[in-house]
């Protein structure tokens, strides 16, 4: 009980603390998350001023220093961020000097920008040494929701020493539920994981509609549920308080299931299709009714924008899907009333249930660290999902190998670079001598390979086919390692490429 109450203490200071840094956050309105290079942002604001649709703001993606710097020169809307590659899911963060430098390269672009907030994705893409190429939900376990309410707090204290905003105060951290791609594991419910990670840092949240959208089809609660009554359920539970932006993005079957997997099987009464989260695609209208609900529920008195997630999707639909948005929801935004003043309330959940977890045991760090590397071997074909993680009532690995079959070899394959396209000499010398590609996906995962620099899947595939060649076909790693070199250099050339000079927003 001792421990409980301190807890509550703790929670009460942070809920304060969170409410002091909220209140410096003006409201943003209706705006875009956007990717500095697909679409070309200048080429993508002319096209919305022709059309004469006007996004609020923009929440743009981790972009290097020179790209960011001609965004901020050439705009005036309020530009808060998208991070990458602070992987605060991860346990041993506050002796990792890259993670520090990560936080510090980010407070830069922070203050550059003049962002309000930092928007994260409570995921990962490197575990145990293991590389990946889209977001891992985090192991949804109580040591695992400690472990990033710790890391959160060092990163906002990295902001408020080094990304302090003209107006007083620094950037908040949001933190954003992931998506699912196929599978969930751990003991507590997403919505509990939340509220544990909320009661402990003083951060704010993002809520993805598509994410939640997959959490309902992938937690297998589409099996039982309406997806209203799912929503409903999930806000009561979830801290929807310190939710400060809400996205929109498309959904769709991946390209590696296209006419093997679309729909469930036939003889289920109500198939729902297997989208995954897939910004380019066109927003579903189910998704806009998940949000009419999100809206109704009363509670949510921090919201300082909506924005639609539209990275790499074409220009013409990113402005159809915006004009309409606009037009939706404005009024959401035309008076600064509370957000919580909206009928229908839900009561948020008693006091007494925010610390309850189902985990049994509180595991140290170091046990954390053994499940995640239990959680990159299952998910990679080298373990199976046995184990509490994987069996308790709010982990779901039905179609977990959708992922490691189709999902994951193709990821490693072509996705974010087509091994073939990218090392074209190579994989025609190797096929010469009967060595099949294949082999990297197994090859990519038989030990582990931490990275030494700032996260970059291209950067690691590169590496990885090296190495891959070297082991399998020596002889041909000097045409390889060629090949990479010009990569390198077409890559970076690519990403400090200076962006059109034209003003990209009256
Ligand atoms: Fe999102």
């Amino acid at each position: 009980m001792e421990w409980k109450g301190g807890r509550m203490t703790l929670s009460r200071n942070v809920c304060h603390d969170f409410q002091d840094r909220v209140a410096r956050i003006p409201v943003h309105g209706l705006g875009l998350s956007v990717d500095v290079y697909s679409p070309d942002l200048p080429s993508l604001l002319a096209d919305l001023t022709r059309r004469q649709v006007f996004p609020m703001y923009l929440e743009v993606f981790h972009a290097t220093f020179s790209a960011l710097t001609t965004v901020r020169d050439q705009t005036d809307l309020p530009l808060p961020y998208h991070g990458e590659g602070l992987w605060v899911t991860q346990p041993g963060a506050e002796s990792d000097p890259l993670f520090q430098e990560e936080a510090q390269v980010l407070a830069s672009h922070l203050s550059l920008l003049r962002s309000a907030w930092s928007n994260h994705e409570c995921a990962t893409k490197h575990i145990a040494g293991y590389s990946f190429g889209t977001y891992l939900p985090p192991l949804y376990t109580a040591s695992s929701a400690d472990v990033v309410a710790k890391n959160i707090s060092l990163v906002q204290a990295i902001f408020d020493q080094q990304a302090a905003l003209q107006g007083g105060g620094s950037p908040l951290f949001l933190l954003e539920m992931p998506p699912l791609t196929f599978f969930v594991a751990g003991t507590l419910s997403i919505p509990a994981y939340f509220r544990r990670v909320t009661d402990q840092a003083a951060c704010g949240l993002v809520l993805d509609v598509g994410h939640l959208w997959t959490v309902y089809r992938y937690s297998g609660a589409w099996r039982a549920q309406s997806i209203t009554q799912f929503v409903d359920d999930f806000l009561r539970e979830f801290p929807v308080e310190r939710v400060v932006e809400i996205h929109v993005a498309g959904l769709a079957v991946h390209e590696s299931l296209v006419g093997k997997a679309d729909v469930v099987d036939s003889e289920d009464p109500n198939p729902l299709p297997r989208w995954t989260d897939a910004h380019a695609a066109p927003i579903p209208p189910v998704l806009f009714e998940m949000l009419d609900r999100i809206l109704q529920c009363g509670r949510l008195e921090h919201l300082r924008g909506m924005a639609l997630e539209v990275d790499t999707k074409p220009s013409d639909l990113i402005a159809d899907e915006l004009a309409w948005f606009l037009e939706r929801y404005r009024h959401m935004f035309d008076q600064d009333v509370p957000r919580g003043s909206v009928a229908d309330a839900s009561p948020p959940p008693p006091a007494n249930a925010r610390f309850s977890t189902n985990d049994g045991s509180v595991l140290k760090t170091e046990s954390l660290s053994e499940a995640y590397d239990q959680y990159a071997q299952v998910v990679s074909s080298r373990a199976e999902p046995v184990g509490p993680n994987w069996m308790a009532p709010t982990a779901c690995a039905d179609e977990l190998d959708w992922y490691r079959t189709k999902y994951l070899p193709h990821e490693i394959l072509h996705w974010g670079g087509d091994i073939e396209a990218m090392f074209p000499e190579t994989c025609r010398a190797m096929a010469g001598q009967q060595i099949a590609l294949d082999g990297f996906v197994s090859y990519w995962f038989h030990l582990p390979h931490p990275v030494t620099r700032s996260y970059d899947f291209f950067d690691v595939k590169i590496d990885r086919f090296v190495d891959f060649v070297r082991e399998l076909a020596p002889d041909l790693e000097p045409l390889a390692q060629r090949e990479a070199t010009e990569l390198r250099l077409a890559y970076q050339a690519a990403s400090e490429a200076p962006l059109s000079t034209a003003s990209i927003y009256p």
